[in-house]
């Protein structure tokens, strides 16, 4: 058969080139020294996959080391990326044996969760993964204004490079409390910012925003503007990238001048949280034109650490059954004790009171779906009547996760 005639193993730092080169035409992307270089930077070779047939190299699949707020605490988590088949060598199961090699390694590691963006949300629900956070994208028309204008001053403009420290400093007092945000390990910040122009598609060079409080730094906003003009004058688009404040009035600051810069007519936003507090700040939330999409995709890799690591919004005491054929070992009944201080997770000694998709535990576990949702869409069973709500009560948490980054 031929597809028993290919081997996969884990990367060099040699791989690379030929690693990204694969990506490349997977992504049908022209070849590109600044995007190889800069996506080198934070390549971890001993994490990367390689399929071959022969001596070809038929796909590549890669996994970055960084920490994820989950509710109530940060855990380890394998940030998955660069997975790529060559066009010729595509649907002949090369993606499920890198998954099947990954889920393993990602195990041995001890990191009880994966997670993803998706090319497409089809991709990756076969292999455990569920959408554990979603988006929204807005396409706000300049009449939208705040209800409140904030007082002027406060803030502090330049380019990111110049402003690296202040954004480091916000972001790390921030992304503790945010669930779904990532660490941002010191090269990553490079990464980040490092604003190749074939990323700018057609806009300016990345500008970052600081916001100044009463102790320092407490916000920032990174955005582009894409200029242009019509008969009737300037109508440049304000592109956002992020935007991360540690108060109320740095938020509100911060959204004022996006939605505000002069020559511009719209601001435009691809990753915003679903309960972005803006949607409640404005005098028009219908113009803001938020769209719905996937964010996060969540795979469970480690369930009772998973489930132990996390913290629950009410006290729950449930035994769920959970099914999961590509890591056995997450298989069967599971004793969850847990609230809002600590949780263990253990093999249970009573029977099921639930009975859960891998993938739905996926969904559920950074607090965006609720279970009772997953239960209507058939992927949650409640098996004892009356389990079902408080569970559902114990997995939720104050906000709901935001993604704030594409890894
Ligand atoms: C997506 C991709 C990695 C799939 O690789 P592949 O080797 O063709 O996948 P496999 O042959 O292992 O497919 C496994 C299963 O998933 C299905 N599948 C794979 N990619 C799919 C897609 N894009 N849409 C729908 N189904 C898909 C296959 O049909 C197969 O189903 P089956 O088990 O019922 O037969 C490859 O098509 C690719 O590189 N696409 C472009 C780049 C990309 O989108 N990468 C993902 C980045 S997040």
């Amino acid at each position: 058969m031929a597809a028993d005639q290919f081997t996969v193993r884990s990367g060099t730092a040699d791989d690379f080139d030929d690693l990204f080169l694969v990506l490349q035409r997977a992504f049908n992307d022209d070849p590109d020294d600044a995007e190889r270089d800069d996506e080198r930077q934070v390549y971890e070779p001993d994490r990367s996959i390689l399929a071959y047939r022969g001596d070809a190299l038929a796909g590549t699949a890669a996994a970055y080391t960084r920490e994820l707020t989950v509710p109530g605490g940060v855990v380890p988590a394998a940030h998955v990326s660069m997975v790529g088949v060559d066009p010729t060598f595509r649907r002949q199961g090369v993606l499920t044996r890198m998954m099947t090699h990954q889920l393993a390694d990602i195990r041995g590691r001890g990191e009880p969760v994966a997670l993803l963006w998706a090319s497409e949300g089809r991709i990756y629900q076969r292999y455990g993964y569920g959408l554990a956070a979603r988006k929204l994208a807005f396409e706000i028309e300049r009449e939208v204004r705040l209800r409140e204008t904030p007082p002027p001053g406060g803030l502090r403009g330049g380019t990111p490079a110049e402003l690296v420290a202040d954004l480091r400093a916000v972001y790390e007092r921030v992304r503790v409390d945010r669930v779904g945000w990532s660490s941002r390990p010191g090269i990553w910040w490079d990464h980040l910012l490092g604003d190749l122009p074939k990323r700018r598609r057609g806009a300016s060079m990345l500008r970052g925003v600081v916001h100044d409080g009463p102790d320092g730094p407490d916000g920032y906003a990174l955005w582009r503007v894409r200029g242009d003009w019509s008969s009737t004058g300037p109508r440049g688009e304000v592109v956002v990238r992020e935007v991360a404040a540690a108060t109320t009035g740095a938020y509100r600051a911060l959204w004022h001048h996006l939605l505000t810069v002069d020559l511009t007519r719209s601001t435009s936003m691809w990753i915003a949280a679903i309960d972005e507090p803006l949607l409640f700040l404005v005098d028009e939330p219908r113009r803001v034109g938020a769209r719905l999409g996937d964010g996060l995709w969540l795979r469970v890799v480690d369930v009772p650490a998973a489930l132990t690591a996390r913290r629950y919004a009410a006290p729950v005491d449930v035994v769920v059954a959970v099914d999961d054929p590509q890591l056995p070992d997450n298989s069967g009944a599971w004793h969850l004790v847990g609230d809002p201080t600590g949780a263990k997770c253990v093999r249970a000694d009573r029977p099921a009171e639930l009975r859960c998709e891998v993938s739905a535990l996926a969904a559920v576990y950074l607090g965006d779906a609720s279970l009772a949702t997953l239960a209507a869409a058939g992927r949650v069973r409640e098996l004892v009547p009356g389990t079902l709500a408080p569970a559902a009560t114990a997995f939720g948490w104050p906000r709901p996760p935001s993604a704030v980054e594409i890894f």
